[in-house]
């Protein structure tokens, strides 16, 4: 496997990750010397509110293995990933995975699903989290559960199964969705409700917080671009895109009125990628992006985010997670990586770009609203330098906390790691091979497979060097 831009791995030292990144225009701090808790912005405790400070300002992100029951409720490998999310020293645990709300809402057989009969065995997983975090020592992380509906990636039985906020011409093309994926107005008002029940559930088994799941062109973030949507649920205004988004906020508050509240949020889009990496060809303004100028879509306008997050703000639901596009038809934007998922096409940039460019929108968002939490995605492509890249950025204020995605699969004692002042255990460092992406596409597990020794010693780890192999022929 031939990378096609310099591999960080090979950068070695901080001052050579400048220079590249001066090399490409891509503005990023980095520190020469990571610093041991207390005195590391990343050790600074973080203010929540209503009582709550975290320790830490390190994240794990949602990072779902696709290994959960039928029925919808977690398996021995889904309690393994969060119990080492627990262990590895992050304070927050954002939502630990996404847990569908109900079930055409799935986008594979094998999600987790938010209802009575699983309720107990998902509040389990975050009983186990806590469990293992404090027998490494750690205090006891804040926990949160992700909810989602998967909109036009529902899988629910393992075929595409779209359901759609509105058309989307290359898209539905893609996915076989016409006319009859779109919701009818009294389905979304169903949803609503299953978005109560699910937080009411969550509630009950001692979550803090869910998150409002409105990123990677699932059914709410889909919503929020709905401006080819009829009727209350959409429409040009923004007001129309973001109604469902204040029901969802009412409703949850009413059904769990002890449960806090997030959102993730896809801050810009991208214009759907062809195999090869370009975008998809487009005639006119590009109207189905949230974030983006839709004369001119490779450009983001935070405009419209901006204001979703002050209102967000403005009724008590302030912390945002900012991440991007979607996996499915921009992955570059979404997970900058070395080499792409089985079902993605060659980086069609240097992924420091993607990764500058992901952060700078936290930044950019933070400036915008500063009384907002806003915690930043897209860290692991910078590999053995997160915790140098992530100091500095801390230091500077761009963003208040730092979250991680692959890398805690391959490496989810980083956290700790960094709080000590060491560096990253090397062996251990995601060097993004996209493995745990193209499991998954391909009705496997999600997991570490090059780099953790359980997931090495798997059967689907020679599954899927075949399909890799074949792949590159
Ligand atoms: C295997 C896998 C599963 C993921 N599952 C979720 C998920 O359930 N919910 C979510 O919001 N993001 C999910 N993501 C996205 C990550 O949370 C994160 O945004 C992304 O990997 C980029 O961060 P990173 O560069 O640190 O990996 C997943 C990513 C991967 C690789
Ligand atoms: S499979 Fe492992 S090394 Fe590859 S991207 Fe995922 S976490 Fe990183």
């Amino acid at each position: 496997m031939k990378a096609r831009f310099p591999r960080v791995a090979s950068l070695k030292t901080p001052e050579r990750l400048r220079a590249r990144l001066t090399e490409l225009g891509a503005s990023l701090p980095c520190d020469d010397q990571v610093v041991a808790a207390p005195d590391s912005p990343l050790a600074a405790p973080l203010e929540l509110g209503g009582g709550v400070t975290l320790a830490n300002r390190w994240v794990i992100q949602p990072m779902e293995g696709w290994d959960g029951t039928k029925a919808g409720a977690p398996s021995e490998l889904t309690e393994r990933r969060w119990r080492r999310f627990g262990a590895g020293g992050a304070a927050w645990i954002w939502g630990g995975e996404a847990a569908a709300v109900r079930a055409d809402g799935r986008a594979n057989p094998n999600q987790l699903l938010m209802t009575e009969p699983n309720a107990g065995a998902i509040g389990g997983l975050r009983r186990a989290l806590v469990e293992s975090a404090e027998e490494a020592g750690h205090p006891a992380p804040y926990v949160g559960l992700q909810l989602t509906h998967s909109g036009r990636w529902s899988r629910p039985e393992g075929a595409p199964a779209p359901r759609t906020a509105a058309p989307h011409p290359i898209l539905d093309a893609r996915l076989g969705a016409g006319p009859e994926a779109v919701l009818s107005d009294a389905e979304v008002e169903d949803l609503v409700r299953c978005y109560a029940r699910a937080a009411h559930l969550a509630q009950e088994e001692g979550f803090a917080f869910v998150d409002l799941k409105h990123c990677h062109g699932y059914l709410l973030h889909e919503f929020l671009t709905a401006r080819a949507r009829t009727g209350a649920w959409g429409g040009p205004s923004l007001a129309g895109r973001t109604r469902l988004l204040d029901a969802l906020v009412e409703a949850v508050r009413e059904a769990a009125p002890e449960l806090r509240l997030g959102v993730r949020l896809s801050v810009f889009d991208g214009v759907p990628r062809e195999p090869d990496g370009s975008p998809a060809a487009w005639d006119g303004p590009y109207r189905h992006g949230f974030g983006i100028d839709p004369e001119e879509p490779e450009r983001i306008d935070l405009c419209e985010p901006v204001e979703v997050v002050r209102r967000l703000v403005g009724h008590g639901v302030g912390w945002i997670n900012v991440t991007c596009a979607s996996p499915y038809y921009a992955p570059h934007l979404q997970r900058p990586a070395a080499f792409p998922p089985s079902d993605g096409y060659p980086p069609p940039e240097d992924p420091l770009i993607g990764v500058a460019r992901l952060l700078g929108a936290a930044r950019d968002l933070k400036a915008a609203v500063p009384e907002a939490v806003i915690v930043s995605s897209g860290w692991t492509y910078l590999q053995d330098f997160v915790p140098h890249v992530a100091q500095a950025c801390l230091r500077e204020g761009w963003f208040d906390a730092v979250g991680l995605g692959r890398m805690a699969l391959s490496c989810p004692m980083l956290p700790a790691e960094a709080q000590a002042g060491s560096a990253p255990t090397r062996a251990l460092v995601c060097r993004t091979f996209s493995d745990c992406t193209t499991a998954p596409r391909n009705g496997m597990v999600s997991g570490c497979y090059p780099l953790d020794d359980f997931y090495r010693k798997r059967p689907e780890r020679q599954a899927l060097d075949t399909l890799k192999k074949e792949a590159a022929r």
